[in-house]
Parts: C-alpha cells; structure tokens; sequence
C-alpha cells in the first residue's frame, strides 16, 4: 500500500545485511522510501511505478517536480519495461548495445525514449526516462528483491552536495525517510554519467563516473553540452553545493590566492598543496585540502563530495578550490566545482 507519510518520524539505519536488504527492499515495495548504496553515491529508492512513493521522493528532498528521476534495474530485461526501444533509431541502437554491454552495470545513466506507464513525475513529464543498472552489490540485491525499477535521485536534500557515505544521509535526512542501508563509502564518490541516446548523436548531459574517454572508445566522438546550460532538466548552476561558500581557480591563479586561516584550500593534487604551501610558507597545513596525491582523477573524484562534507562540518568562511585537469573523471569533478562555485573560473586572484 503507499503510504503518504514515507518513514515520517523514526529512520532506522540498518548495515547492509541479507536480512536488512529484505526488510528494506520490502519497504520500498509497500511505497516507502529507503537510502541505500550504489558505487557513485547514496541514492533515495521509490517504486519507479508507485506515484505516491514517488511525490515523498520530491516532499522529502524539497526537489522540483520538473527535474526527473533516475530509474535503476538490476536485469537487463527490465529496460524493455521502462523504455520503448521501437523508438530508438537503428543507429543509436547499435551504439546502446555497445555502452550497455561494456559499461553496465557501471556508473553509465542512459536518456532513452520513455513507455507512456512510467509515471510522468519519474520523468518530470518528458517522453524521455533515465535508466541506470547500477554495480553495486547493495543496491543490485536490493532491487533484485524489492520493485524491478527502483526510481532514485541522490539521497540529499536538492541543491546540496550528494552523499558517499550513510552519515552524510542521516544528517540531512533523519526522521524523513524509513530506512537508511549503510554500506559505507562509496566508491566512486561522484554520480554517474548521464548520456542521451535520444537525439541525432550521443550527448553528455552530465559527466560523472564513467569517462568520456571510455565513453569515445566504444562509440566514437561524443558532444557534451557541459550542464552550465541547461541541457538536463537538473543542471541547475547552483546544484551540488556546499553550505560554504566556494571561489574557483585555475592551478595557477589559485597559487595566487593569500593564506587565510579562516579559509580552506581545496587543491587538486598534493603537488599543487605543497607548491602552494611552500610559496606562502603557510605555517600550518590544517586548512590546505589535496583530493589525490599526484595525478589521479578517479582518486580526486572519489575524495570530492566526503572533503567538500568536511569542510563544511568544519566552518570555514571561503573555499578556494583548484580545477582538475580536463580529462579522465576531472570534467566530472570541474563540472561539480564550476556549479558549487555558482560561475565559472574566477578571474585573477581576488576571491
Ligand atoms: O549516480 C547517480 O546517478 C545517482 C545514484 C543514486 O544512482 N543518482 C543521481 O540522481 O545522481 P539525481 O536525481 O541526483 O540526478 C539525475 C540527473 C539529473 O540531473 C536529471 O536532470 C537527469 O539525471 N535526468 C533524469 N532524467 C532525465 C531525462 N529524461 N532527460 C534528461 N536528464 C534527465
Ligand atoms: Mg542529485
């Protein structure tokens, strides 16, 4: 039955057993809201095909009804129920085929041509749906055991950083949701990519886990319209932002930047930290923030959202954050900074 009042009052928050994965798989089928782990980040699971489950999804993250949700399946077979693939042209099948059998399960969200029983608030009324297969064992088991089509956005409330880990879920969203699954950090710290096979060519709607680069070996070049315009419905500029307020650099104008105690510095690499630490002989390094330790994009991306929830826990005025190079998963991690920085690069080295 769908309940209203998804988990109002009491959460529990459960480890990620055999027995805890029925329980919350049996929520989500009875219309409740549970939080569970995928390899990117948390997620806030409805029945994809529960209207009423899927309106707490929006009450409780105070999310727009016209930025639409992302399905997740555990079989292949269950695409066929969420999408029409008769819509889809002959060319941008094969090329489906090709990402879904290399890329899935995997961090990899698919904008295909959407079956008229999905309910519209799932898709926020566009014939379109997303569809991810997440690699999760967590999440697989739990979609496995519970509804086939699992409709989840990040479990954060809209506009705040996503959550890699349960206590980023419980200290936004305790008391508002029935089940927390802890299945501790996440690994790819950063959501997947959302790709659209539904135009004339594949596009980037959103970077996230999965590379262009691998994206481009399997299918050739690819457009991305980097989300600073609206190309996906939930790409607002302000989106994924710390409480704090963040200025972003370049590697070399962020070298410029005065030392503050009352600011975080968010580097790139150790390199850049240390290079930065030499040249303003900063006494101390408690405030210099470093996502990986050389040059590791995947590494920096999975540090991303757990330090950006630190230095908010630990008050900082100012963040003054570095760009990551363009490749690899730094267009995920330049995406996310350029929209919690609410602009692009800042110019010179005021801030
Ligand atoms: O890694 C992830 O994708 C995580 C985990 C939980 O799977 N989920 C996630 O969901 O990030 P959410 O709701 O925070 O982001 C979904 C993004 C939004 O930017 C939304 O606008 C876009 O996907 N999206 C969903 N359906 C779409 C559609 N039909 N057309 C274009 N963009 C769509
Ligand atoms: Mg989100």
């Amino acid at each position: 039955m769908p309940q209203k009042d998804s988990g109002a009052g009491i959460t529990r928050i459960m480890p990620a057993t055999v027995e805890n994965i029925a329980a919350a798989a049996a929520a989500i089928t009875e219309g409740r809201l549970v939080a569970f782990p995928t390899e990117t980040v948390y997620g806030l699971g409805a029945d994809a095909f529960n209207p009423a489950a899927l309106a707490c999804v929006f009450e409780v993250k105070n999310r727009p009804s016209f930025d639409p949700l992302i399905v997740h399946i555990a079989a292949y077979g269950a695409l066929e129920k969420i999408s029409n693939l008769a819509l889809v042209s002959p060319q941008n099948r094969v090329i489906m085929q090709k990402l879904i059998e290399n890329l899935w399960p995997g961090p990899l969200t698919l904008i295909v041509p959407k079956r008229p029983e999905v309910p519209g608030l799932v898709s926020g009324g566009l014939n379109t749906v997303a569809v991810r297969f997440p690699a999760h064992p967590v999440a697989r088991q739990l979609i496995q055991a519970g509804p086939p089509a699992v409709a989840a956005p990040s479990a954060n409330p809209f506009g705040y950083l996503s959550p890699t880990r349960a206590e980023h879920v419980a200290e936004q969203l305790n008391g508002k949701i029935d089940i927390i699954l802890d299945g501790g950090k996440t690994e790819f710290g950063i959501e997947s990519t959302v790709l659209d096979i539904c135009g004339d060519s594949p596009r980037i709607l959103r970077h996230g886990g999965t590379s262009v680069e691998q994206i481009e070996a399997l299918i050739g070049p690819v457009a991305a319209s980097l989300s600073l315009g609206n190309a996906s419905p939930g790409c607002l500029l302000s989106h994924y932002a710390p409480l704090t307020k963040l200025y972003l650099y370049t590697p070399r104008e962020i070298q410029k930047v005065q030392w503050n105690t009352n600011a975080a510095y968010l580097f790139y690499s150790e390199l850049s930290r240390r290079e930065y630490r030499e040249r303003h002989g900063a006494p101390s390094a408690e405030n210099l923030f470093a996502l990986c330790s050389t040059d590791n994009t995947s590494a920096a991306a999975a540090r991303l959202f757990d330090t950006l929830h630190l230095i908010d826990a630990l008050k900082y005025a100012f963040i003054y954050a570095e760009c990551a190079p363009a490749n690899g998963l730094g267009n995920a991690i330049n995406e996310r900074l350029y929209k919690a920085a609410g602009s692009v690069i800042t110019a010179g080295g005021t801030g």
